[in-house]
């Protein structure tokens, strides 16, 4: 733990209480208020955890008002455009950029787990067809703790590893099952001479009546979205599977609370919402409407892909998404593509208006993103089994340092009850 040089002194009636202050590697000192309970016999109050700190960790950091994003200190521009995906699950798996030869180790031991049980392929039959991909995903995820009990003993740090390998590798095969299986195509198995990148798009793309060859800057660029989205420290869905696995949960069962929490078009489901408000939009002579919808506190509407709990400033994420979204649609020869027009308008009227830079509100990475995965084909009800895909290895990081921190215990907050106090019971004849 850091520093405790300093303390807080919280005063409550006559009585004053010392907190221990800790300071960080960099960003805001943490007052730590574990004991408050016990001595002052009071909770603090943060329903949304706007000002909490759930957990120590070493794997990501944020500076919401610099818009700095830092995966063990290295930044996300600087990893979206040297490194790739798995020489960056390396990086947030075991803290350090790999050599050649570590590199080369994880390649191969992630390339040898991406096939599923064979019986798994059952689960999917078990699901309509138009169910949503993340339904899908959802529940083959936490059956996967029925197939792989070899790797469910949370006390064991090599269980502990052979769950994360498996989960990074067989993502992407789930993932494109699910798609596979919403669209009545058959299952494509993983190519084991592909790329990780490469061999997602191979198993969505590829039917066995023809030939498919992966498009190489196609490849790069779905590489460098896995990259953009594989980790962003305690937003909700990490914390949900933090909180499922300190319960001592199975990580296939963690790993499917974390999937389902993403679901939601507040947090990774905003890139499906995103690109559908765009096309609802239709065209730029439409912005100034939903930009006052947007601004009208009895319109529950809201600009997806814009606003961030953390970033203040533009989220560093958007910037190479939005970099990435002009090359793959240049390439794809779509570059008037008027859903990009709209959104490159939509984002200048917006942060020229005076409410969205009151309030601080950029558009995040999923603004751009589902421009992109859309102009590679994907279906807008794939985009967040994609954010789910690539959001493993950094769900599978934070879970592993949780378990290897012996001081961790179940989360269990508290609340402030505003319920009735105790009561009788009243026979139903005298209510
Ligand atoms: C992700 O946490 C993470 O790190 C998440 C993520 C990750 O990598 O894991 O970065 C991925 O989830 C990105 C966010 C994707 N969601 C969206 O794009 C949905 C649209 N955005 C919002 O719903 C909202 O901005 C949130 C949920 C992202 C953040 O909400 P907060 O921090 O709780 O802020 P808030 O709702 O309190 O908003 C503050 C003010 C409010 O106005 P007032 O009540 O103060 O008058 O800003 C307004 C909000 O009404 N506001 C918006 C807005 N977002 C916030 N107004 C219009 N459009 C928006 N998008």
């Amino acid at each position: 733990m850091a520093d405790t040089a300093k303390s807080a002194t919280l005063t409550i009636g006559e009585q004053s209480y010392d907190l221990p202050i800790y300071s960080p590697t960099v960003g805001p000192d943490v007052v730590d208020i574990r004991k408050l309970y016990g001595q002052a016999g009071v909770f603090t109050y943060d329903p949304g955890f706007t000002s909490t700190a759930s957990c120590d960790s070493t794997i990501t950091f944020i500076d919401g008002d610099e818009g700095v994003l830092l995966h063990r200190g290295y930044p996300i521009d600087q990893l979206a455009s040297k490194s790739h995906y798995l020489e960056v699950c390396y990086l947030l798996m075991y803290g350090e950029l790999p050599t050649a030869a570590e590199l080369e180790d994880f390649e191969n031991t992630i390339t040898r787990h991406t096939m599923i049980h064979e019986q798994m392929h059952n689960f999917f039959r078990g699901f309509r067809r138009d169910a949503h991909p993340m339904a899908t995903m959802v529940g083959v995820v936490g059956a996967m703790s029925a197939f792989y009990h070899d790797s469910t003993d949370i006390s064991d740090p090599r269980q502990r590893e052979i769950a994360s390998h498996r989960l990074i590798a067989k993502m992407p095969t789930i993932a494109a099952m699910a798609y596979k299986y919403s669209i009545g195509q058959p299952f494509v198995y993983p190519r084991n001479d592909l790329d990780y990148a490469a061999n997602f798009l191979h198993m969505c793309f590829s039917v066995p009546a023809e030939k498919y060859e992966v498009n190489p800057i196609l490849a790069r660029a779905m590489d460098r979205i896995f990259t953009l989205h594989a980790d962003h420290e305690q937003n909700a869905s990490t914390s949900t599977v933090r909180l499922a696995s300190s319960s001592g949960a199975n990580p296939f069962a963690c790993i499917a609370a974390g999937i389902a929490c993403l679901w939601g078009p507040a947090h990774g489901g905003a890139n499906q919402a995103c690109l559908e408000m765009l096309k609802e939009i239709g065209s730029v002579d439409r912005i100034p409407e939903f930009i006052a919808r947007a601004k009208d506190k009895n319109d529950p509407f809201r600009l997806m892909g814009f606003g961030h709990r953390v970033y203040k400033n533009r989220d560093p994420r958007a910037t190479v998404m939005k970099q990435s979204a002009d090359e793959v649609l240049d390439l794809l020869g779509v570059e008037n593509n008027p859903i990009l027009q709209v959104a490159k308008e939509l984002e200048k009227q917006a942060l020229e208006d005076p409410y969205f830079i009151d309030k601080k509100l950029f558009p995040n990475v999923d603004f751009y993103s589902g421009i992109i995965l859309e102009a590679m084909g994907f279906p807008t009800s794939m985009f967040t089994p994609i954010f789910a895909l690539s959001r493993t290895v950094g769900w599978v990081s934070q879970w592993k340092e949780q378990l290897a921190d012996p001081q961790h215990k179940i989360g269990r907050p508290r609340q402030l009850y505003l319920g009735s106090a105790q009561r009788d019971y009243t026979d139903i004849e005298n209510r």
